[in-house]
């Protein structure tokens, strides 16, 4: 079996995509603050990834044969309040993979974002000019460019706004808002953002894809677009929620220190023809919340 370096492991994504490794692939998962036990006995190590020599020091004792790097300060907010974490861990501790890659001649496959569009000439396909609207969306641009200066043969997928069931350290959107109704809170949802949301999955499916078909860039978003707020309409409608619960509010209702795109939604088409499958909402929610709510 081949070697796959995954850094991210205890993500949200990253999590997912241990669970749905095939079987071609011995997965070695890195992980920074959250350890966590890897399905199926898979090997997970720790690390910090911007410190230089830790990453060549894993690299030099796990000897992967690909790597998928998901790790990332993956909060827009928390990018904007830190730039130089952000820039730590986004583009350098990347680029310095990006790089480890090269010598060793094995592919490298980078998880970036929808957030590096600016939201205003949606759907944004891989030919799309990108020009993020906040310093994460910058930051994870800035990687792409200077990952693929130093790994020409790198693969870059963009990612959509995601879902799924928790993992060990991220609980994810569905979670925490069927937390809250349960408790009878409302949830406050965007009516003027737009994304092309996916299962994570799905998203993981596609990353083995891109591994295995590597194309420069690849978008791998939902088959639709939809509002936040559409988004929890449905998922409240299949928990059995009432949709009293699910508050319509606006971006400009809610000031954040990251500015947000108002539609980045991706076409994804390539991936599709290339074997994509991104269930629709309704029906990978149906799925993921199992028996009625
Ligand atoms: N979630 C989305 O909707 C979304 C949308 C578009 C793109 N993406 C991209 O998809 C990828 C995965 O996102 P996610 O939502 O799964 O993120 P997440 O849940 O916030 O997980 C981030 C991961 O990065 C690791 N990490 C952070 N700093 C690190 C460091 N210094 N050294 C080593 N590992 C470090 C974390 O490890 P510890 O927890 O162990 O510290 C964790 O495993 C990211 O590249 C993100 O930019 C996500």
């Amino acid at each position: 079996m081949k070697r796959l370096l995954l850094t991210g492991a205890s993500g949200f994504l990253g999590w997912q995509v241990a669970g749905h490794a095939q079987d071609e692939w011995d997965v070695v998962g890195v992980t920074c603050r959250h350890a966590v036990t890897l399905p199926r006995g898979q090997i997970s190590l720790t690390a910090d990834l911007t410190d230089t020599a830790a990453v060549k020091h894993l690299f030099a004792g796990a000897r992967p044969d690909a790597v998928l790097h998901l790790a990332a300060l993956a909060d827009p907010n928390a990018c904007q309040r830190d730039p130089e974490r952000s820039l730590a861990v986004n583009v350098t501790a990347s680029v310095t993979l990006a790089g480890l890659c090269v010598e060793a001649g094995i592919p490298c496959v980078f998880a970036s974002t929808d957030l590096v569009f600016d939201g205003r000439h949606a759907p944004y396909d891989e030919t799309a000019l990108p020009a993020p609207v906040n310093l994460y969306g910058e930051h994870k641009l800035l990687a792409e460019k200077e990952m693929r200066l130093r790994c020409p043969q790198l693969t870059v997928c963009r990612l959509p706004l995601m879902y799924g069931p928790p993992g060990p350290a991220a609980q994810g959107f569905v979670a925490t808002a069927l937390a809250a109704w349960r408790a009878g809170k409302p949830v406050r949802l965007f009516t003027d953002e737009f994304r092309t949301p996916a299962l994570t999955g799905d998203v993981a499916a596609g990353l083995f894809l891109a591994l295995r078909e590597r194309p420069a860039v690849l978008h791998l978003g939902g088959p639709e677009r939809l509002s936040r707020h559409a988004f929890g309409l449905i998922l409240a409608q299949l928990a059995g929620v009432d949709p009293v619960l699910v508050q319509p509010c606006r971006q400009a209702d809610v000031p954040m220190p990251a500015p947000r795109p108002a539609d980045v939604s991706l076409n994804s088409r390539r991936a599709f023809t290339l074997g994509y499958h991104p269930r629709p909402a309704i029906e990978a929610l149906r799925t993921l919340l199992g028996p009625p709510f």
